[in-house]
């Protein structure tokens, strides 16, 4: 896969605080990349580099074929960019439909491709019929909306996005979190900050524990796998010994065992507890259902931010 971002060895240090400690990752294109930390782990920061708001102490990143610290290159990450930042930054005394065409015109857009996108975007958000109406009398979350129709006035092909969805209430976050699933359809590049681990899960491709330090990166399946062993959870309509051996004959670890439910542990869910199955069965069990337990990622993700 094509690198759209590629973080090299990225450090910010603010006097003596280091804020982001030598940071390499890579985005690939049309991927959905989550940096999830706790407060103050450097995933504000770490946007604010990549879009060329603030330099590196050291290090520096590649967006598309640009250098963030070079002149030049930032200029065209500028322009190419959409940043969802974790202020609006908008301004309060504009209506929202001027607010954006504002933006709009700094992206230097045609007339006619400007007006559309800003009625197309604040129609999903639910904004047209507020459109003429200040910023400032908008709520936070109406605000927010505004903002992340900002960040893709001009179709970017990259996006970077600051907890997008902070301060919206459930139904409206989903429709932002439909909406950068649909970026993805268009081989739009996404890196999106968050706390919220429901949604890092559910929309990222991969995810990238930050703390300072980038202290894991993978799939969110995978870091679930890493921390700790799975268990697949076997309810039988009866259990008796030729089951347990049957099962025991392709799976070595240990089998729990209480009433009818079987607990046993398995390091390869996906691939073990069909032959497990699959065992019962031909020992002449009947299988009322089958599920796996193991750790979620809210349990990884606190193991490894605690560690
Ligand atoms: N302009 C600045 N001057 C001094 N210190 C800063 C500045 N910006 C950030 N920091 C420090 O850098 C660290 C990381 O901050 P950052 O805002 O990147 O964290 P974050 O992960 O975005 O946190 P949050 O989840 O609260 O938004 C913090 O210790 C913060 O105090
Ligand atoms: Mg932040």
């Amino acid at each position: 896969m094509a690198k759209t971002i590629d973080a090299r060895n990225l450090t910010r240090i603010f006097g003596d605080t280091t804020a982001v400690d030598n940071i390499s990752f890579s985005v690939g294109e049309g991927e959905i990349f989550g940096l999830l930390g706790p407060n103050g782990a450097g995933k504000t920061t770490t946007i604010r580099m990549l879009c060329c708001l603030i330099s590196p102490t050291s290090g520096s990143a590649i967006i598309e074929d640009y250098d963030t610290t070079d002149r030049e290159g930032a200029m065209n990450i500028r322009r190419m960019i959409g940043l969802v930042p974790d202020n609006v930054g908008l301004y309060e005394t504009l209506s929202a439909y001027d607010n954006l065409e504002f933006f709009g015109k700094m992206y230097e857009l045609q007339d006619r491709q400007r007006r559309e996108n800003i009625e197309k975007y604040l129609k999903l958000v639910d904004l047209w019929d507020k459109r003429d109406r200040a910023i400032g009398s908008f709520s936070k979350g109406m605000k927010q909306k505004v903002a992340i129709v900002r960040a893709l006035i001009h179709d970017p092909k990259v996006l970077l996005m600051d907890e997008p969805t902070v301060n919206l209430d459930p139904e409206a976050a989903k429709g932002i979190r439909d909406l950068i699933l649909r970026l993805r359809k268009d081989g739009r590049t996404v890196l999106i900050n968050t706390h919220n681990l429901d949604e890092a899960q559910r929309i990222c491709d991969r995810i990238g524990v930050l703390k300072t330090k980038l202290i894991a990166v993978d799939t969110p399946q995978n870091l679930e796998r890493a921390i700790s062993g799975t268990q697949a959870v076997v309810v039988l309509e009866e259990v008796n010994d030729d089951i347990l051996s049957a099962i025991k004959a392709v799976n070595l670890k240990d089998i729990k065992r209480d009433g009818n439910k079987l607990i046993i542990d398995v390091s390869d869910p996906e691939k073990e507890t069909p032959v497990i199955i699959n065992a019962i069965v031909s020992a002449g069990g009947k299988v009322i259902s089958a599920n796996r337990i193991g750790a979620s990622l809210e349990e990884v993700y606190l193991k490894l931010v605690r560690e």
